[in-house]
């Protein structure tokens, strides 16, 4: 049975539960106020505020100029349009590969003045003692192993990860290290489904899979992705379930349209004075001066 009304708010214990219980995670991107509420409405249960809103919103064309700032403005906006889900933000490139006291220090500001609830950072067992000092100071973890955007220039472009054994085994060992550190949930990015259901099958924390299969525990994508209002050709595994650029292109047409030929507003669409104020100003404006 499907248990969104059953908990009023999503939390770590509980997204732990649903992987013993077998229950799937529905996850989503969220940057704003409007979208988030949205989402959360929908019973999707955990909200990512991620790096990606760097191409999707801002119009970087990759996640790597993402500043913290720029995270920390939009998760303020989603976390106001939350109630249920569990909001994750992204630490972006730059934020966590200075330092761990760095990373502490972002990591910390996306809880206490954005409401984040956890965190995301990309990487397999070169993060693992910086996974463990986050958990450590009270902030829960979410890996993310595979097809890792901010690893763009290092893997030669978006390339799908772990299609040879020698590659495969070391995701493993990057996905084992992850969890033994402390991370709660891993993103699987980009993979071969049969290596997402090895890596799922193994851990104890729930896969999370964009481009890795139905085997995982759960599922995220990138919202505009899905409601068709990213630009370009999507990505394979990318389900669109909606039209939302014809849709918002159309209403804008229309709009223009009815402006250009005097259609709107109409005489309904304004505001009016009563009929006893029209008659005194009319009186006023003839009298003779
Ligand atoms: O930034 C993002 O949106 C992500 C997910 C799609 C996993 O990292």
């Amino acid at each position: 049975m499907d248990r969104i009304e059953a908990v009023s708010k999503v939390t770590i214990p509980w997204i732990l539960e649903r992987k013993l219980r077998g229950e799937k995670i529905a996850c989503l991107t969220a940057y704003d106020y409007p979208t988030a509420r949205l989402v959360d409405e929908a019973g999707v249960d955990i909200l990512l505020v991620g790096d990606s809103l760097g191409e999707v919103v801002l119009g970087y064309d990759s996640t790597l100029p993402v500043t913290a700032d720029e995270i920390l403005h939009h998760l303020r906006a989603a976390r106001r349009g939350t109630r249920r889900a569990l909001v994750v933000a992204d630490l972006p490139y730059g934020s966590y590969h200075v330092g761990r006291e760095e990373a502490l220090r972002v990591a910390v500001r996306f809880l206490k003045e954005g409401g984040a609830e956890a965190v995301k950072l990309e990487g397999g067992r070169k993060r693992g003692a910086l996974i463990r000092r986050l958990v450590r100071e009270e902030i829960p973890v979410m890996g993310h192993i595979g097809l890792t955007p901010q690893s763009v220039h290092a893997l030669g472009g978006h390339r799908v990860q772990g299609k040879t054994l020698e590659s495969a085994a070391e995701l493993l060992a990057d996905a084992q290290a992850v969890e033994d550190a402390g991370a709660f949930a891993l993103v699987l990015e980009g993979i071969p489904r049969e290596l997402a259901g090895i890596i799922t099958r193994r851990l104890r924390i729930p896969t999370v899979g964009i481009g890795a299969g139905p085997d995982c525990d759960g599922q995220i994508l990138v919202l505009h992705d899905i409601i068709g209002l990213t630009f370009g050709p999507g990505a394979k595994f990318v389900r669109p379930y909606a039209n939302a650029r014809e849709l918002l292109r159309a209403a804008c047409e229309s709009y223009r349209e009815d402006v250009a030929r005097g259609r709107y507003p109409s005489d309904q669409e304004s505001y009016h004075w009563s009929q006893s104020l029209c008659e005194h100003f009319e009186k006023e404006v003839s009298r003779p001066a």
